[in-house]
């Protein structure tokens, strides 16, 4: 495709037609902070955070909305860029209850952030501010408006990324926020509770329910796994405090699911640590299960099949494997079945 050329902070940076003026900066390594700008979906503009400042324009202009354009002069860390930036941060704190100690965002809210970068204090623009009861009448995500700063994110995560359209923006002016169809409660609604607007949400307004007060983001580990669900094989992050799991999101820039996740993957992980998980192999003896050590338990199962082998033969056993267990683990059960035990009786769950 065809390249053309504009200069951001007196670099020439080549750009393909169609990027916007922030995507070109950030491939090249120029930061410029946002709030609202949400990858692969329609720009919205409504935080201003990512304003920059174009040579001829009478304005600042919103780098996630503007599209580059050949000769285009673009600088992004001026006076007039940082005033801008930290009045829209200030105006977002002013419009809402950010108490930072007892969100369960704390240390992971872009607001926060930037509100620290930007040496704002909150205070000047007292006025009118809408107070919403926490709506919590679902079992996974905690809704709370007084937090929201309307930057839309959820609603594109909701209507662009996993095209649910659960949520719009409803009512007007100083009244505005994300409603659900006729504004009734997540549970109410046509929401199918995949969690995509609690990733999305870069406040505290959108939280998961069962993840409230177990660990700050700091005191948290992310490791990446395989979901352990379908056969689908999504990515995604485990974050854990001493062991346990916290929560999980969907990891970003990889496939099959590029930062998606249903809500199995998302919200369905209370079965690790459950009291009831069988964790020790058992075997039955006299007609009651007694707890056995590994080795016993594959011994036992080995001789079984041997015996099962000499007697009718392999074609006498079969083996069914699992869609929860990832693609490497199934090959590597068929090859047990072909190899070890002799025969093509195998099948899995999710086979079309
Ligand atoms: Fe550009 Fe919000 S990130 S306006």
């Amino acid at each position: 495709m065809a390249q053309s050329k504009l200069t951001i902070d007196g670099r020439e940076l080549e750009f393909t037609p169609g990027e916007t003026i922030l995507q070109v900066a950030w491939r090249n390594g120029v930061r410029i902070p946002t709030l609202c700008y949400l990858k692969d979906a329609t720009p919205t503009g409504a935080c201003r955070i990512c304003l920059v400042e174009v040579k001829g324009a009478r304005t600042l202009v919103a780098s996630c909305a503007l599209p580059a354009a050949a000769g285009m002069e673009v600088s992004t860390d001026t006076g007039k860029v940082h005033t801008a930036r930290r009045l829209n941060v200030e105006l977002l704190l002013s419009s809402g209850d950010h108490n930072c100690l007892l969100c369960e965002a704390n240390g992971a809210c872009g607001l926060q952030a930037l509100a620290y970068e930007y040496g704002v204090q909150a205070g000047r623009f007292l006025g009118m501010t809408q107070t919403y009861p926490i709506e919590q009448d679902n079992p996974l995500i905690v809704r709370d408006f007084s937090k929201c700063i309307l930057c839309g994110r959820c609603v594109q995560a909701c209507n662009e990324v996993q095209v649910n359209r659960a949520i719009g923006f409803g009512y007007r002016g100083a009244r505005a926020k994300i409603v659900t169809a006729g504004d009734r409660a997540y549970h109410l609604s046509d929401c199918v509770f995949c969690g995509q607007c609690v990733q999305a949400c870069p406040v505290g307004a959108l939280t998961e329910k069962k993840a409230r007060g177990q660990a700050r983001t700091w005191e948290t580990s992310k490791t990446k796994t395989t979901c352990p669900y379908c056969g689908v094989g999504c990515q995604m992050y485990l974050h854990t405090k001493r062991g346990k799991i916290v929560k999980i999101t969907a990891a970003d820039n990889q496939g099959p699911n590029f930062g998606r996740l249903c809500v199995k993957g998302r919200f369905g992980y209370d079965f690790v640590h459950s009291p009831d998980r069988l964790t020790t192999p058992l075997i039955k003896e006299n007609g009651s299960f007694r707890e056995a050590t590994w080795g016993e338990a594959l011994d036992l199962v080995a001789a079984k099949f041997k015996e099962i082998m000499a007697s009718e033969g392999p074609d006498a056993i079969g083996g069914l494997s699992s869609a929860r267990v990832t693609n490497e683990e199934n090959y590597l059960f068929q090859k047990l079945i072909r190899s070890a035990v002799g025969t093509h009786n195998v099948d899995h769950c999710a086979r079309l």
